[in-house]
């Protein structure tokens, strides 16, 4: 047997689903049903998403954007902090009404929040025009469970509590024609005391390198230049597998394929990114120069507390290290605040950090309290006005921090790759630099897909001006 059949599941299994798929084809013959999918969380989840399409396309349904006129909708769902279930909640009693219009329309729900059984069970009785209730370690059989659901079975609920296998040979459709997302690995083994992922998205499990690099390369065959490699902690990537490559080598075998201009990742768990892969960042010519470091919190005491094994000064000195090696990278993070505990003095470590370090740009959460976590269970929870008052200063300092970065880029020539128009003025365009940040210029539509170069003529807080040269 090769490796990659080892870690794959059977291919009867993907025979029957798509068995299923043609069965599913079959019903709708003669009549264009339609689907939507909402997808709430990470790029992980985008990239479910993108699966699900696949399965969907095969099964002869086309993409609409308008939920109400779908035969079948998708919620793809996150439950990273409580916000992100608050809004699939307000969606699913939304659909009530048109459920009783449209009773053939297929509801389903699927993604991490369906992983936590007290979810399922709420989802059961209180949204009962609910058809279809599956998990992350079982979207392969989303063709059977269809199947059911059209043959008169609901609910269909199916959810496995843990991962067996890495599921290759199923179809996906790309929700965008030039940048691709490819996920290298799933699950996570850190258990960080906040953080919910571990327990709905099960321990790690590599893809191995041959089947990452036959994507890649097949991506390059399509047209696309640009590929984002996807894992929870991309540093233990291959630790699982028997020859146990590591991530800078699955980027040393993916930099050079023809085609491939830019290959970016995330993300990346500070407590082990090795130098190697530091080096491999720097040499790689396709890798860009842009690394998302979590920091999570400032104050040593929290990160102990927090499990995340790194000090307030390891972190700083890694930061200065990947900077002094790797001359004008970007540098983004992650930033809870109000973890429980959290005293005035840890937030200005926080706060600290954030100066020495000057990250281009953070992603700030207010601390959310998941049920099953170890931090859930603490009695010492930050009241809520204190976390937005630090959570105001932090977002303030960023900014600022974020726009002097920014203002010495006037006046420099930057490579973008064009995305199309931009999102917030369509008669402008819109690309990203290696380093990832936005740039916004005017241009004609047919540079969507190309690299251009622009001259920074002005800049914001969140994103450049250009002027193309
Ligand atoms: N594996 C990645 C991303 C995990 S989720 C990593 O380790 O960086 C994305 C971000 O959500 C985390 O980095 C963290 O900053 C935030 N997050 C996770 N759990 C949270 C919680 N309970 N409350 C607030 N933010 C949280
Ligand atoms: Fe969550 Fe930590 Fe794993 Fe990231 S590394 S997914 S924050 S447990
Ligand atoms: Fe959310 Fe699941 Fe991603 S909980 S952040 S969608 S892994």
């Amino acid at each position: 047997m090769s490796r990659r059949e080892e870690i794959c599941v059977p291919g009867d299994e993907i025979l029957r689903q798509r068995e299923f798929m043609r069965l599913v084809r079959e019903q709708s013959i003669g009549e264009i049903k339609k689907y939507n999918i909402q997808t709430f969380g990470c790029q992980m989840n985008e990239n479910d998403s993108e699966r699900l399409a696949g399965m969907l396309s095969e099964m002869g349904y086309v993409e609409t954007e308008n939920r109400d006129e779908s035969d079948l909708i998708i919620y793809n769902t996150c439950c990273v902090r409580e916000n992100a279930e608050l809004k699939v909640y307000g969606h699913l009693g939304s659909l009530k009404k048109l459920k009783e219009k449209k009773p053939d329309m297929i509801i389903a729900v699927c993604g991490c929040m369906m992983q936590q059984p007290e979810v399922v069970e709420h989802i059961k009785s209180t949204y009962r025009h609910v058809d279809l209730i599956f998990g992350t370690h079982n979207l392969h059989k989303f063709p059977e469970l269809v199947y059911n659901v059209l043959r008169g079975e609901t609910p269909v609920v199916d959810v496995m509590d843990s991962a067996g296998f890495v599921v290759e040979g199923m179809p996906i459709r790309r929700s965008n024609g030039i940048k691709a997302w490819v996920t290298i690995m799933y699950g996570c083994n850190n258990f960080c005391s906040y953080c919910i992922v571990p327990y709905v998205r099960g321990r790690e499990r590599s893809r191995s390198m041959e089947v990452i690099y036959d994507e890649v390369l097949s991506l390059a065959r399509e047209g696309y230049s640009e590929i984002t490699l996807l894992g929870q902690n991309v540093n233990s990537y291959g630790l699982d597998l028997p020859d146990k490559p590591s991530f800078a080598d699955l980027l040393r075998k993916l930099d050079g394929i023809d085609g491939i201009k830019r290959i970016r990742f995330m993300t990346s768990h500070p407590k082990d990114l090795s130098d190697d892969l530091i080096d491999a960042m720097r040499d790689l010519k396709s890798v860009c120069p842009h690394l998302h470091l979590p920091l999570q919190a400032g104050s040593t005491k929290v990160l102990r507390e927090m499990n995340r094994k790194y000090t307030k000064e390891q972190y700083i000195e890694l930061a200065e290290r990947i900077k002094s090696r790797i001359p004008g990278i970007a540098l983004t993070t992650d930033i809870i605040v109000g973890f429980p505990g959290e005293t005035e003095e840890d937030f200005l470590d926080t706060l600290d950090v954030v100066e020495k370090v000057r990250f281009d740009m953070a992603y700030t959460f207010l601390y959310s309290k998941r049920a099953g976590t170890p931090a859930a269970r603490r009695t010492d929870q930050v009241p809520e006005e204190t976390k937005k008052q630090r959570f105001d200063r932090l977002i303030e300092l960023q900014n600022r921090i974020s726009r002097e970065i920014n203002e010495a880029l006037k006046g420099t020539v930057q490579e973008i790759l064009v995305e199309g128009p931009s999102k917030t003025n369509a008669s402008i365009l819109s690309g990203r630099t290696s380093t990832n940040k936005i740039v916004n210029f005017r241009g004609s539509d047919d540079l969507t897909g190309k690299y251009v170069r622009v001259k920074i003529s002005d800049v914001q807080t969140w994103s450049l001006e250009g002027v193309i040269i």
